[in-house]
């Protein structure tokens, strides 16, 4: 039976060394559809998208790709699958200049000069910039690159880390409503942010960590108006 699911995890545990840190979390992404991951520091965002990529190892639960259980999730099969991962640091390479950088993106992509074209249309303002080495790029210029780079693969899901993390408010924006084109083009997008209502405005849902696990989890307006939402982010009383 196929599953109308592009990404799905039943239970999963992971961590780093035998250290459990993420707990027992389920999740299920749709076509295009985006799903945002909130919670403070260090409550296990990055190790789920590394679990759900395949860079830790699973310790429960199981994942399921486009209707099909995995035996044993790795990134590069994840990359085969249609699956794309920017992490929240080192997500290019500085030394290789923009083009490089888009070109290993499209490693084993058999039209991707056609690909590379597409791609900078969704990113315009990489086009002038593509014979510099991305270390001169500014830091919302790199996060664009970032992902630019992960859609030269032609992914089907895109996981992404804190993409506007560290940038000014309007470039935080822009970086959302990129987001949002990639959308449009049927990629489903599983989306770490701390900028709560930037991220929960592309949002069609989102889900709250805590300590590992997963704390509460609705639609946008339910997660705005969820009474709990200061304590959880900021340890507030009331
Ligand atoms: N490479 C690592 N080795 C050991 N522990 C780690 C490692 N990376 C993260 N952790 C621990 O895992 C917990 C969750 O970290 P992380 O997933 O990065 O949280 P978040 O992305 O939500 O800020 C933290 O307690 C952190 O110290
Ligand atoms: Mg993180």
């Amino acid at each position: 039976m196929s599953s109308s699911w592009v990404l799905e995890a039943e239970g999963i545990s992971s961590g780093y060394a035998g250290l459990k840190v993420v707990d027992g979390v389920s999740l299920r992404l749709g076509r295009g559809e985006v799903l945002v991951v909130l919670g403070p520091n260090g409550s296990g965002k990055s190790t789920l998208l590394k679990a759900l990529f395949g860079l830790l190892p699973l310790m429960e639960g199981r994942l399921r790709l486009m209707g099909r259980w995995l035996e044993k999730p790795e990134p590069e099969g994840m990359v085969r699958m249609g699956v794309g991962y920017v992490p929240q640091v080192d997500n290019v390479f500085p030394s290789l200049t923009v083009r490089e950088n888009l070109e290993m993106g499209a490693f084993g992509v058999r039209d991707w000069r056609r690909r590379m074209k597409n791609v900078i249309e969704l990113f315009p303002e990489l086009q002038k910039k593509l014979d510099l080495p991305a270390l001169n790029l500014s830091g919302g210029e790199r996060q664009m690159l970032a992902l630019a780079r992960a859609l030269m693969a032609q992914p089907e899901v895109l996981l992404l880390d804190e993409p506007s993390a560290g940038l000014a408010p309007g470039m935080v924006k822009r970086v959302m409503g990129r987001i949002e084109e990639v959308r449009k083009t049927g990629v489903a997008v599983l989306l770490v942010e701390q900028n709560v209502r930037s991220a929960l405005q592309i949002a069609d849902r989102g889900f709250i960590m805590a300590g590992g696990r997963k704390v509460f989890e609705g639609t946008p307006e339910e997660i705005l108006s969820h009474r709990d939402m200061g304590r959880i982010y900021f340890g507030m009383r009331g």
